[in-house]
């Protein structure tokens, strides 16, 4: 299993996002996590295409773009151009969630479905094939440093076996409460990509709390 860490700019200093991305890479991220909030679809406001467009020569890792807006089709092409990799909605935010998975995929992107805590995962069911990614909220999407909600573990178990039986190679992120003290049982339930903002930007040493995640996940 190839264990992936995404660091949230979430929690990041934000009058030095550019110097703040830099660390993370340089400190063994594999993703930038990008938090994109509307104050309509979640009661908070963060940052559009414009700053993912400024960030974006400052980083080679894959930009990973969550959206957390309503209407959300209209941004999409946004998001693409300004250098997006992966570019993840809510289906509760989407008229037609199938239309926009296929937007995202047209505009050259990886697409992915996240699931808030008390979402049915039944939205996987004529969609996982058509997805590169899946993400579990594990917490109520709008703020960072929220307490993990433990519900969401069997539900990564249950997305893991349906990931499995179809056989295709669809990311499982999980976001939301991650800390080094829970990655590893929420790897051991399935995941295998980790979105974590005030974990790794709320600490001192960037680097060694990476470092400390992936020593957890490698006795999974
Ligand atoms: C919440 C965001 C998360 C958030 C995670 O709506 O989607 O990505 O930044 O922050 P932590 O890791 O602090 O819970
Ligand atoms: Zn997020």
């Amino acid at each position: 299993m190839t264990f992936r860490i995404a660091p949230s700019i979430l929690s990041a200093d934000f009058a030095r996002l550019g110097e703040e991305v830099r660390a993370v890479a340089s400190a063994g991220a594999d993703l930038i996590h990008f938090d994109v909030m509307d104050n309509h679809y979640v009661p908070n406001l963060t940052v559009g295409p414009l700053v993912c467009a400024a960030l974006k020569p400052h980083v080679k890792l894959p930009l990973d773009v969550h959206l957390m807006v309503r209407p959300v089709d209209r941004l999409i092409p946004d998001f693409a151009k300004a250098g997006a990799s992966i570019i993840s909605f809510h289906p509760e935010a989407s008229e037609h969630v199938d239309r926009t998975i296929a937007l995202i995929r047209e505009n050259g992107c990886k697409a992915g479905l996240v699931l808030n805590p008390a979402s049915p995962l039944s939205f996987l069911d004529h969609t996982l094939d058509k997805l590169d990614l899946v993400l579990l909220m594990s917490v109520n999407p709008g703020f960072g440093g929220q307490q993990f909600i433990r519900s969401v573990l069997p539900k990564v178990s249950e997305v893991r076996k349906r990931i499995d039986k179809l056989g295709r190679d669809i990311w499982l992120e999980v976001d939301g409460g991650i800390k080094t003290d829970n990655i590893a049982e929420v790897a051991r339930a399935g995941a295998d990509t980790f979105v974590a903002g005030s974990a790794i930007f709320g600490s001192k040493d960037y680097a060694a709390t990476i470092k400390q995640m992936r020593e957890k996940l490698s006795v999974v």
